[in-house]
């Protein structure tokens, strides 16, 4: 182990404080300085920043639990580390990636608060147009498969209406059959219903959605029911495991985005094979907080090579026009908001895994 000498630290913190965004706050988190990189990037000048709170750049986006769960872990002497939006003088929002922590006194009590920020609005900028680009890019796929799912139902919510019709005109109508073709006629509209309510949890903006509770077994029949109707037309069985009948605090559009884009991207693998199987199953660790969903299809895995780019953006192994190669890079980021999404290499099949916590500002973490 190498050890500095006290002038080294210094340099190391003039560097740091050349290119990080540095403020301290005294215990009631009134801001008793700001470098010139915060002044530069939020508008102020440091007379106008001290004694002020970090409400003055208040961008509305984060939720009060948000900032709850930073206090707590800083009074329970963590570091809290964490991307903020902030809103600079002239109201424009900028983005930084976060470390704020305690400075105890000689009798281990709070005496302040320092951060260390970094500007990270370039990468949210571009985090965000490749998730409008990819919503674009299966655009055109999901209009084929609608027009294909809704077709059908509509066709015969067309007919029984007119065997009903007929029915009607009758001197005495056969009450069962008039019963019987009601029936049918509600089950074709529910599975419309179903579809569109897919395709709005798709076409949402996910990437502002605040989080909400939902329950977990309502939410996977809404949200399976494109790729359900996708497999059925490939020919492909997707098994659905037991899901838990349970409350989760998540944010839903993101998880139906992600659940869709592995699906699609285990259809695509499968194809040509003769076994075609996806295999979607929830389990939870109620210790760690943690859902874990598994989606396995019957392929046989993903060679080495191909396995580590897999999550690269661009990075595709499909003909030219079929894939961007974004789907998996979109689905990790979103999953690393507060979770993670990983291809997990030790099972005989190809499988990939979503983690997320199942409540909010209660994640532990696991090292
Ligand atoms: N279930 C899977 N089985 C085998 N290979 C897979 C599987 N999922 C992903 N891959 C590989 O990972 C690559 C990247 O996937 P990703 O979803 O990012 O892009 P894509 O599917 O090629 O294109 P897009 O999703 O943008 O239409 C795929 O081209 C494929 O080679
Ligand atoms: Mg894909």
């Amino acid at each position: 182990m190498t050890f500095y000498k006290s002038e080294d630290y210094l340099m190391i913190l003039k560097a740091i404080s050349e290119v990080a965004i540095i403020a301290y706050t005294d215990k009631q988190g009134r801001i008793t300085f700001a470098n010139k990189n915060f002044c530069e990037i939020s508008g102020y000048s440091l007379e106008e920043l001290l004694h002020q709170d970090h409400r003055i750049l208040n961008s509305g986006h984060h939720n009060s639990e948000f900032f709850k769960e930073m206090y707590q872990a800083l009074l329970s002497g963590k570091i809290w580390r964490g991307e903020i939006c902030n809103k600079n003088k002239n109201g424009g929002y900028y983005w930084v990636d976060s470390q704020v922590f305690a400075i105890m006194n000689e009798d281990n009590h709070i005496a302040s608060y320092a951060s260390i920020r970094f500007d990270i609005t370039e990468k949210k900028r571009i985090q965000c147009s490749i998730l409008q680009l990819e919503k674009l890019a299966s655009l055109g796929e999901i209009s084929a498969v609608v027009a294909h799912e809704i077709n059908n139902p509509l066709a015969i919510i067309e007919l029984v209406s007119k065997s009903l019709l007929n029915e009607m005109k009758k001197e005495v109508p056969d009450i069962n059959h008039v019963e019987v073709k009601i029936n049918k006629i509600t089950k074709s509209t529910n599975q419309i219903a179903k579809i569109v309510r897919g395709l709005k949890t798709i076409s949402r903006n996910g990437n502002l959605e605040d989080f909400s509770e939902i329950n977990l077994k309502n939410f996977m029949v809404d949200a399976l029911s494109f790729s359900s109707a996708k497999c059925r037309q490939n020919e492909i069985f997707l098994k659905i495991g037991e899901i838990p009948d349970i409350q989760i605090e998540c944010r839903p559009d993101q998880i139906s985005q992600i659940l869709l884009n592995l699906i699609n991207n285990a259809q695509d693998a499968i194809w040509t094979n003769k076994e075609r199987w996806i295999e979607l199953s929830v389990n939870s660790d109620d210790h760690l907080n943690i859902l874990y969903i598994n989606i396995i299809d019957s392929g046989e895995g993903i060679a080495d090579h191909i396995a580590k780019k897999i999550l690269d953006p661009f990075f595709t192994t499909k003909e030219v026009g079929k894939g961007t190669g974004l789907g998996l890079s979109i689905s990790a980021t979103i999953a690393r908001d507060n979770g993670r999404l990983y291809y997990e290499k030790k099972r005989n099949n190809t499988a990939f895994v979503l983690e997320i916590p199942m409540y909010q500002g209660k994640l532990v973490k696991k090292n």
